[in-house]
């Protein structure tokens, strides 16, 4: 895939109407709907602070969480979910979709950029349009959320074509849903010139330059709890990476694989053979796969479970994987020392229970203290990292959470695909 995209800086946006893709699904306080972390809107400032200094007239857009976009789909849904369908109304619908309006993040956008974001009421409807049509040079509008148009997953050209019929430039900066082939993240590019803004120029830059031509060593840790959601990055790391560590949940299937006891651990019976045919394909490859000599387990999944230190091959019968070990730290500090790049997604353990944080610490740390690029996958990794207090000691901690998993697993990305090539 090309990475190599035309940005906002290669094209003329001054005077001109310009739809903007944004990721603005933000995380929200369940009861209160408040915006807990702005950082994907922070995040998109200076693409937009550009567009406004160069006198376009912005009309952002982004979908937030997974409305259901018509009544009839909804009591489906709620069906499935055990819910009597006749006692399911228009009303309760239309809360579920009020409750991922855009226009909290119209609200905080405003703060953050200072002047007006104009909030429109819908996505392509009359209020959209009138809004879109009056918008001056300088100013910006914010559109509804797109999922509740029942054409955005489908990427319906007709969805499409409406909203590129508001602008006369494309700039997506939704790094977060460049891996979502949807009517407002690449449908809209067949309408319009179509160009990144600066926050997918540097996720493309800094991670598409990290997998097409790394400074090596090139080290990968991969974490998480299964290893049936990692096959892609495994399988294409495999190929790029020079050392490549595992830690997390996924661990305990390739001890098994190995002949461990791998006790309440974790395990995926079904992936044991892919396992075994990954360190098979690492040894022949050369590429050095490191697994955790010891494993920190507890008898419960609780984080007042009294923290236990065992050989990794011997996890006792009552007793579950919940962190790598002293011994494994060390090795994995060591391995991480004279990378030249390192990729990290996945924590090494139960992070969020300080007993069993102490592997996807000391992993951090160590990334913080190498002279390495170190970029840090999106989602439980980047939030570990935040959440440790690392965050400004890495090269790179990408906004995309599936997205980032698509593009290390070499996937090819709709949202990146259907711009420009530069
Ligand atoms: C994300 O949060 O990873 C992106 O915004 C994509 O959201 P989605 O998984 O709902 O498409």
């Amino acid at each position: 895939m090309n990475y190599n995209k035309k940005t906002v800086k290669d094209i003329d946006v001054a005077g001109k109407k310009v739809l903007l893709r944004c990721d603005f699904n933000v995380p929200q306080d369940k009861t209160t709907g408040a915006i807990t972390d702005d950082k994907r809107i922070r995040a998109a400032l200076p693409t937009i602070q550009y567009l406004l200094d160069q006198n376009a007239a912005v009309i952002a857009c982004s979908h937030l969480g997974k409305p259901v976009a018509t009544f009839d789909s909804y009591v489906k849904k709620q069906a499935e979910k055990g819910k009597d369908p006749a006692s399911i109304t228009e009303e309760e619908w239309k809360k579920s979709l009020a409750k991922l309006s855009l226009a909290p993040v119209a609200k905080r956008l405003s703060e953050l950029l200072g002047k007006e974001v104009i909030m429109a009421a819908d996505v392509v409807g009359p209020d959209a349009q009138a809004k879109a049509a009056a918008l001056k040079p300088g100013q910006i509008m914010l559109l509804e959320n797109t999922r509740f148009e029942k054409g955005e997953t489908k990427n319906d050209p007709a969805l499409a074509k409406a909203m590129a019929s508001m602008a006369e430039v494309y700039v997506s900066d939704a790094f977060g849903a460049v891996h979502r082939a949807h009517a407002s993240t690449a449908g809209v590019a067949d309408y319009l010139p179509a160009v990144s803004g600066f926050l997918i120029q540097k996720e493309l830059e800094i991670i598409g330059g990290a997998l097409a031509n790394p400074k090596r060593p090139l080290v990968a840790i991969l974490g998480g709890s299964k290893v049936s959601s990692k096959i892609g990055v495994i399988n294409n790391l495999l190929e790029i990476a020079d050392t490549i560590i595992i830690g997390g949940g996924m661990t305990y299937t390739f001890l098994k694989a190995q002949g461990g006891s791998v006790g309440k651990s974790l395990l995926e019976e079904d992936w044991l053979d892919y396992c075994n045919d990954m360190m098979k394909k690492a040894k022949e490859k050369g590429v050095k796969l490191l697994l955790p000599e010891d494993t920190v387990c507890a008898k419960e999944f609780s984080a007042d479970a009294e923290p236990i230190t065992v050989d990794s091959m011997n996890i006792p019968d009552d007793c579950m994987g919940m962190d790598i070990g002293p011994k494994a730290i060390a090795a994995y500090a060591d391995a991480v020392k004279d990378a030249g790049t390192v990729i990290w997604n996945g924590p090494m353990g139960v992070f969020e229970f300080p007993a069993f944080a102490a592997g996807t610490k000391a992993v951090a740390e160590a990334l913080s203290k190498s002279s390495a690029i170190t970029i840090i996958g999106g989602g439980d990794s980047a939030a570990a990292v935040q959440q440790l207090g690392y965050a400004d000691k890495m090269t790179h901690i990408s906004t995309g959470g599936g997205a980032s998993l698509e593009f290390m697993e070499g996937k090819e990305l709709p949202g990146v695909a259907c711009l420009l090539d530069a």
